[in-house]
């Protein structure tokens, strides 16, 4: 792969803007900001710059891309069969964190869709980028901006890290509101299902439609060759190098099973209100157990910061409840394989 000279380049200046659409207009690779986490974008419909996403994360070809729109109406330049029921949701939380899987006109590449009949669209809240779509006219398909595999990126910072040289520039926006990916439904079967939670939660978008299957992707495990509706959600995910454990039960026996176990390469993520209980461990924390807005915002963040090679092992909280703790439990069940110790166990 030749070495690209990555331009970092500011999201609130118009002709940096501008600069970032002719780069999309002209096929090039630029990282740009949402509101959930920084993408990986490119036009959408250009066949030979989808192909360089794939190239540039190292990602599967079979993990189809978001296309991100800057107005609703987009919708249906590219799906056809929208159900009455996308369209609500479009009203009800677009522009924002959620991304709907609908049937994909012809006009959108397969490689886009990995070959799949159906399209992942976005219309995002963050107003640059919505400009960024409108002065490049077209589409933006855009994956977490993240080596793939690794946790993904919710700073101009992060992006350079992991894409530097392999893109040819970075819209910085600040740091992402959300910090976690967008909530997606599909839409394209009979009843509606939810693939990844998110920023929008299973009762947000069941007071809007009234039912919604969980896929089984969402809180299980799943082999690895098994036949999956976002088939991103098959990988181990979201995850640093070292190997990340979920220590359930209550703070104090969590403490406890976690400082038996303490060396100097171990760490500890923890809620704001257990920093006390590792004192000593040099915990680091991701927000606050009782805002999991908070959690959302904090935990890649956190994950990058861990992501030392003197860190063998991550002992991780993982809090509990619906809302937006779902969605935080989803993403450290995956950074995590699944693995999840009882410390109550242990003391018995
Ligand atoms: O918040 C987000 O969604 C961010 C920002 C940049 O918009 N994007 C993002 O993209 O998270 P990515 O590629 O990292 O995750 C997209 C997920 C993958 O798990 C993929 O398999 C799934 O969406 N997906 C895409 N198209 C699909 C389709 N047609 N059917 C089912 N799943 C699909
Ligand atoms: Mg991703």
């Amino acid at each position: 792969m030749i070495e690209l000279n990555t331009v970092m380049l500011r999201a609130d200046n118009e002709q940096d803007l501008s600069r970032a659409a002719e780069l999309i207009k002209s096929g090039e690779l630029v990282g740009i900001p949402t509101e959930t986490v920084y993408g990986l974008g490119a036009d959408g419909l250009n066949v030979s710059a989808v192909a360089k996403i794939f190239k540039a994360k190292g990602r599967p070809s079979d993990n189809p891309l978001i296309l991100h729109i800057s107005e609703p109406s987009q919708m249906e330049q590219l799906c056809h069969d929208i159900p009455e029921k996308g369209w609500l949701l479009a009203k009800k939380f677009w522009p924002g964190p959620l991304t709907m899987v609908l049937p994909a006109k012809p006009i959108v590449p397969k490689v886009t869709t990995a070959n799949l009949d159906t399209v992942a669209i976005r219309c995002p809240k963050t107003e640059s980028t919505r400009k960024l779509i409108e002065l490049a006219g077209v589409p933006i398909a855009a994956p977490s901006a993240n080596a793939s595999g690794k946790p993904s990126t919710t700073t101009a910072e992060h992006v350079l890290h992991d894409m530097d040289g392999r893109i040819a520039a970075i819209l910085d926006g600040g740091a992402c509101e959300v910090g976690l990916e967008s909530t997606i439904v599909d839409l394209s079967g009979n009843k509606p299902v939810l693939l990844r939670p998110g920023g929008i939660t299973p009762e947000e978008l069941l007071d809007v439609l009234g039912e919604l299957e969980i896929d089984k992707a969402v809180l299980g495990q799943i082999d690895s060759d098994a036949v999956v509706r976002a088939p991103g959600m098959k990988y181990k995910h979201y995850a640093p190098n070292a190997e990340v454990i979920i220590v359930s039960g209550n703070a104090n026996d969590a403490a406890s099973y976690v400082r038996r176990r303490y060396n100097e390469q171990t760490a500890v993520l923890c809620f704001d209100e257990e920093l006390s209980l590792y004192e000593g461990l040099n915990p680091t924390s991701y927000g606050s157990e009782e805002d999991s807005m908070s959690l959302c915002a904090g935990l890649f963040s956190a994950l990058r910061t861990l992501d030392k090679p003197e860190i063998h092992t991550i002992y991780a909280r993982c809090p509990s409840g619906g809302g937006a703790a779902y969605a935080v439990r989803n993403r450290l069940n995956k950074a995590a394989g699944f693995c999840i110790v009882s410390a109550k166990e242990d003391t018995e």
